[in-house]
């Protein structure tokens, strides 16, 4: 395969499409995509990596290299489509990385962009400061909502899943939960802010003086970016292992 700064080109229905691969030098990967950073933090992988490749780092963490190479290629490539078939033995580390991700946009992320809305309205105090206000209160708490309903029940049921994998045994017959359920009511959290940043960008006249307004801005840019990746690996790598993992448990 050729290789094209350091990346390289995968072949898939016909389309050229580019991906990181685990011989990929780690260091190189974060200067090319920073926000390979935010990845590490979530798979505990700390800094002062050398040269070493990815699969070399992930080995010395005791993270998989295909999983991680995997969740950098989804969150990097919009347009790069993950194979993740059968891979059961995804299903522990990457449940830790979407929790931890869950960590970070609820105490994280959300309290400081809304502390940064708050400061702003302050400073309008007008009717449309008021209505972005609402706004952004209803869209904390619809996360919320949808961040531990995926925490409390579809994590919870994939662990116990996976745990009756592990053992060879039959789930409790008593629990009618399915992935199914989840897949048909999963809906994105990050269509809301286009609303945010609709308000902010067409609607509230800047007469605000300094930069607080560019730098929420960019931070709900920043947070779209991350919960778009987010979604997509529940939905397009979660999703589709533990169906494969149910059909495999229980026949029907
Ligand atoms: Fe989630
Ligand atoms: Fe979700």
């Amino acid at each position: 395969m050729p290789y094209l700064s350091g990346l390289y080109y995968l072949h898939h229905s016909n389309q050229s499409r580019m991906a990181y691969h685990e011989n990929n030098i780690l260091a190189e990967v974060i200067l090319q995509y920073p926000g390979t950073l935010q990845i590490l933090e979530r798979f505990g992988i700390p800094l002062g990596l050398g040269n070493d490749t990815i699969d070399v780092v992930c080995e010395r963490h005791e993270v998989l290299p295909n999983l991680f190479t995997l969740v950098l290629n989804v969150s990097t490539f919009p347009e790069y489509v993950p194979q993740s078939g059968k891979s059961y033995d995804f299903i522990p580390q990457l449940l830790r990385y979407l929790s931890s991700s869950h960590r970070y946009f609820t105490e994280i992320k959300i309290p400081q962009v809304d502390d940064d809305v708050n400061r702003l309205i302050l400073e309008l105090g007008d009717n449309k400061a008021r209505a972005l206000s609402h706004l952004f209160k209803h869209y904390i708490a619809e996360v919320s909502e949808h961040i531990q309903y995926e925490n409390e029940t579809v994590f919870k049921y994939i662990q116990e899943l996976y745990s009756c994998y592990q053992k060879q045994q039959l789930p409790d017959q008593s629990v009618s939960y399915h992935i199914g359920v989840y897949g048909a009511h999963h809906d994105d959290i990050e269509s809301v802010l286009m609303d945010v940043k609709n308000i902010l960008i067409r609607h509230i006249p800047q007469t605000e003086k300094g930069p607080l307004r560019r730098k929420i801005l960019h931070q709900l840019f920043e947070l779209e970016r991350d919960l778009y990746s987010h979604t997509r690996l529940e939905n397009e790598v979660l999703i589709p292992i533990v169906q494969h993992l149910e059909a495999e448990i229980n026949p029907i």
